[in-house]
């Protein structure tokens, strides 16, 4: 094979072939197809996309190049659950323990934020104490006891993603369907889960801003999933504006545990609670009343259980930043409108999250949400209160913020229900 010759093909439109598609992703993680062959294919399939085959078989290559888990020697059923990313999305904190109190492990391989995303390991990094690094055999015990696991995803799962994602966030080619399924899918079946939900966020704040779109991301994820012979479901949930009513790494972690102790916002409670009944369906463990378990304390014990195993310790005071700033309702209503992209921008601005991999976040950076679309606000009042430790940052992170939030003067509503889909 000849990677000019591969590059070509998709350019005019063909279809790649299996064999020319393990080819080119295996010599491109050995290092023999460089770096900018790779990017023009990656910007001829973005322009002429892929068909179902194809993203199966570029899939299966991306699993082939590196390590594959097996949790089929567990004493309990697998699942998790992937979210495409969104602004205040701390799910999977309260999500983990409650699946795991009904004997169901959960293996909660995460990532760190890039952009105006948050990373779950970055929320509970503020913990004092806890560690995001296991190793294979640690991971394997604590999926026995406590049961469930948020860590680290270690180097060797999908090496050609790690190396082709790089790729496509410098080259224009991250926001591509056939290439974002399958690196997500990738990592998620090389990680050995029997069981997927997937949260496919669709609005301003998420990769998908339109439903049609994030419905065929979902399709075609679950349609991978399947074929591995992972049991996969999709919900398809509302992004448009934050999820709860925190952003920022411990300000998240703060609300995750009023969930945890049968409060928190709900938002948060509905889609926690509807991810954890997918999930232990897809498990083969369904019908349990999963809120009684938020309620009564099960959840929380846990949570302080899957806390400790980590070296984190659950009772002690998160950290709060050193400086705060209160935005006020310029005029009283009803706000319709709370765009997450610009939300999350302004807290990134803050120092919650990073530009580069390399960079610090700020454990107490971010926003407080006191009003939440949906909410009636009178002129004055708190709107949000923005944190960081460096003052210097407020500026910008307000200059996002102008405009991002509309209101009218009609009667309150709710904001009602954030699952679109199933
Ligand atoms: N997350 C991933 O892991 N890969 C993508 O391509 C997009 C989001």
């Amino acid at each position: 094979f000849d990677a000019v010759d591969v590059i070509r093909a998709k350019r005019d439109g063909r279809t790649l072939t299996t064999k020319q598609i393990d080819w080119v992703i295996d010599a491109y993680t050995r290092g023999a197809v460089a770096d900018e062959q790779m990017s023009a294919l990656a910007m001829a399939i973005f322009l002429r996309g892929m068909d179902m085959e194809e993203i199966r078989a570029w899939t299966r290559a991306m699993i082939a190049s590196g390590d594959r888990l097996d949790f089929s020697g567990l004493s309990r059923p697998t699942a998790d659950k992937h979210s495409t990313g969104g602004v205040g999305d701390k799910i999977t904190l309260p999500l983990a323990p409650l699946v795991s109190v009904f004997g169901v492990a959960v293996p909660q391989l995460s990532g760190r934020g890039l952009g105006h995303t948050g990373g779950t390991l970055d929320k509970l990094e503020t913990i004092p104490g806890w560690k995001a690094a296991l190793s294979r055999e640690q991971l394997m015990e604590r999926l026995e006891d406590p049961g469930a696991v948020v860590c680290a995803a270690g180097p060797g799962l999908a090496p050609a993603d790690k190396k082709l994602y790089a790729l496509r966030d410098i080259t224009g080619t991250v926001d591509c369907i056939p290439l974002i399924a399958s690196s997500i899918m990738s990592k998620k079946i090389a990680e050995g889960t029997s069981a997927l939900v997937l949260d496919v966020k669709v609005g301003a704040g998420a990769f998908m801003k339109r439903s049609e779109d994030a419905r065929r991301l979902a399709e075609v994820m679950v349609d991978l999933g399947r074929s591995a012979g992972v049991r996969t479901s999709a919900l398809l949930t509302d992004m448009s504006a934050p999820l709860g009513r925190t952003v920022g790494n411990a300000l998240e972690v703060r609300e995750a545990v009023e969930v945890l102790a049968g409060g928190g916002p709900s938002d948060v409670v509905e889609l926690t609670v509807a991810l954890a009944q997918e999930m232990l369906e897809a498990a083969g463990q369904g019908g349990h009343d999963v809120h009684a378990a938020l309620k009564d304390g099960r959840a929380m014990d846990a949570w302080r259980r899957m806390i400790r195993a980590q070296g984190g310790d659950p009772e002690a005071k998160l950290p709060v930043a050193r400086e705060k700033h209160v935005v006020r309702a310029e005029r009283s209503g009803v706000i319709r409108e709370m765009d997450a992209l610009c939300v999350g921008i302004a807290s990134w601005r803050l120092g919650a999250g990073r530009s580069r991999k390399e960079d610090p976040v700020q454990a107490g950076a971010g926003i407080v949400i006191h009003k939440q679309v949906g909410d009636a606000i009178e002129t004055g009042e708190p709107l949000l209160t923005l944190y960081t430790d460096e003052p210097e940052r407020f500026p910008r992170a307000l200059e996002i913020l102008e405009g991002s939030v509309t209101y009218d003067g009609l009667g309150p509503s709710g904001r009602g229900t954030v699952i679109l889909d199933r």
